[in-house]
């Protein structure tokens, strides 16, 4: 009787008899032997079919398989030292599942248009380097609910469906409901407000919407965001949070994902310099060295500088950073960076005004290393309730949809504050990835709604 086990188990399994249920990854072979290489979601193994046991009829009928069959495949788990497993399987007999014809996409040979492969991503997955990201992906979310549970914070569901836009209403997905028009939930945040003076300290974990109608290479228009939100918390803790929650991640990721990195061909020096404290410079400062790096940039002889230098402060004085400025900012330091106190105009209609300089507001973005940009947005919350009416009107948003969020300013309000963190920016950046579209399973983006 031979016993069902997952190939990450067949180490334990040596000398016994197996059954490996999985897909046919990849074969090679001559005229009496069959190589064939079977993935089943835990691992590989090499499954070895000798034409003198199984005989002449067997081997040719297991020698048409095409890629991607399922199969069962019942022998002995013997050692094999040259494999990264330590064994192989000495087959016995081969029961075919699911046949698989002419796969649509050819093993081993390096991704050649991302939007192809992408058509078929229900297929694509199977391979080994977007494995790799979205097993990456999976590690990321596990360490951010572990970070959250070991300090105490309540995971607070905020509904999908919503009355009042949170982040402007330039990207609102509208839809209508039962009549009336209700919209895709752009951010948890408003919400997860409500949830911190009922608990302190609440996260909200859940998929976010934005109509975005940029075409780069960080813009998702369904994507999944992580927000903490705590009362009595001001910026600097703001801060100090989104640094020990990245440190974290990436500890957490140079522990558990090295095969996946490795497979992803990681610089991992890139991961082990994520290490606090990060750099804070305010939006001010950073405009100065912007200006420096501009000209410096343009006088240098490297293209790709000059090019920067071209697109650096495009958008002006006073107004919000561009991708190009956060670039250049990150391209000074090894890890992220946090960039706070961006002029209260460009920034959201709750964050609240610096007492200092009430043009600025106290809020951080902070820019991940290698052109990732923003991973994390926050700020302080507007806790006065005149104050937020102000802020209200001056944004020209609905006051009647506002009711209940003015309510939290009303009966005891407290100051707080917290951010939002991109899952899959964050991925993007921990798996050195290039194009965000290729850290989410079904990506939406602005040309693609499908599969
Ligand atoms: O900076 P954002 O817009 O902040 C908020 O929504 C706040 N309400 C969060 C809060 O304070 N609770 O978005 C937060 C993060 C960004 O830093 C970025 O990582 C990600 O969400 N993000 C996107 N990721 C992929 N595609 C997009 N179109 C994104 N827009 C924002
Ligand atoms: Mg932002």
């Amino acid at each position: 009787m031979s016993t069902w086990a997952w190939i990450k188990d067949l180490k334990g399994a040596i000398n016994s008899d197996v059954e490996v249920r999985g897909w046919l990854h990849n074969r090679r072979g001559n005229k009496n032997l069959h190589f064939l290489q079977l993935r089943d979601g835990t691992g590989f193994v090499q499954a070895v079919v000798d034409k003198s046991t199984i005989g002449d009829a067997e081997f040719e009928r297991i020698g048409a398989y095409g890629y991607e069959s399922s199969m069962k495949v019942f022998g002995k788990a013997v050692e094999d030292k040259r494999s990264k497993l330590g064994v192989e399987i000495q087959v016995s007999r081969v029961e075919l599942v699911g046949e698989s014809k002419d796969y649509p996409i050819q093993i081993s040979k390096d991704v050649p248009n991302i939007e192809k492969l992408l058509d078929v991503r229900h297929l694509w997955m199977r391979s080994p380097k977007p494995r790799a990201i979205l097993k990456i992906r999976s590690e990321v979310i596990q360490a951010i609910r572990q970070f959250y549970y070991e300090r105490d914070y309540v995971c607070f569901d905020s509904p999908i469906f919503t009355p009042n836009a949170c982040e402007g209403t330039s990207t609102l997905f509208e839809t209508e409901y039962f009549g009336n028009p209700m919209y895709l939930s752009q951010s948890g945040q408003l919400y997860g407000e409500a949830g911190a003076l009922a608990f302190g300290k609440v996260v909200v974990f859940g998929p976010t919407f934005r109509a975005e109608k940029s075409k780069t290479r960080r813009h998702l228009t369904e994507f999944w965001m992580i927000e903490p939100e705590v009362a009595w918390l001001e910026l600097d803790g703001i801060m100090d949070l989104a640094e020990e929650k990245l440190e974290y991640i990436a500890q957490w990721c140079l522990k558990r994902c090295r095969p996946e990195l490795e497979i992803l061909e990681r610089d991992l020096s890139k991961l082990e310099s994520v290490k606090r404290p990060f750099p804070r410079i305010s939006y001010s400062e950073v405009q100065k060295v912007l200006a420096q790096k501009k000209d410096e940039f343009a006088k240098s002889s490297d293209p790709e500088l000059k090019k920067l230098s071209g697109d650096i402060l495009k958008n002006g004085p006073g107004d919000d950073l561009g991708a190009a400025d956060e670039t250049a900012i990150s391209m000074q330091y090894d890890r992220p960076v946090m960039i706070h106190r961006y002029p209260s105009e460009v920034k959201a209609f709750y964050m609240k005004r610096d007492p200092k300089d009430p043009r600025f507001a106290l809020c951080v973005d902070v820019i991940a290393p290698e052109g990732v940009g923003e991973i994390i947005g926050g700020a302080q919350r507007e806790d006065s309730h005149d104050a937020l009416v102000e802020r209200i009107k001056e944004h020209k948003l609905p006051m009647e949809a506002f009711q209940w969020y003015l309510d939290l300013r009303k009966y005891g309000t407290v100051p707080h504050g917290g951010f939002g963190l991109g899952l899959e920016r964050t991925v993007q950046w921990i798996s050195g990835t290039h194009h965000v579209r290729e850290t989410i399973p079904f990506p939406r983006t602005i040309v693609r709604m499908s599969p």
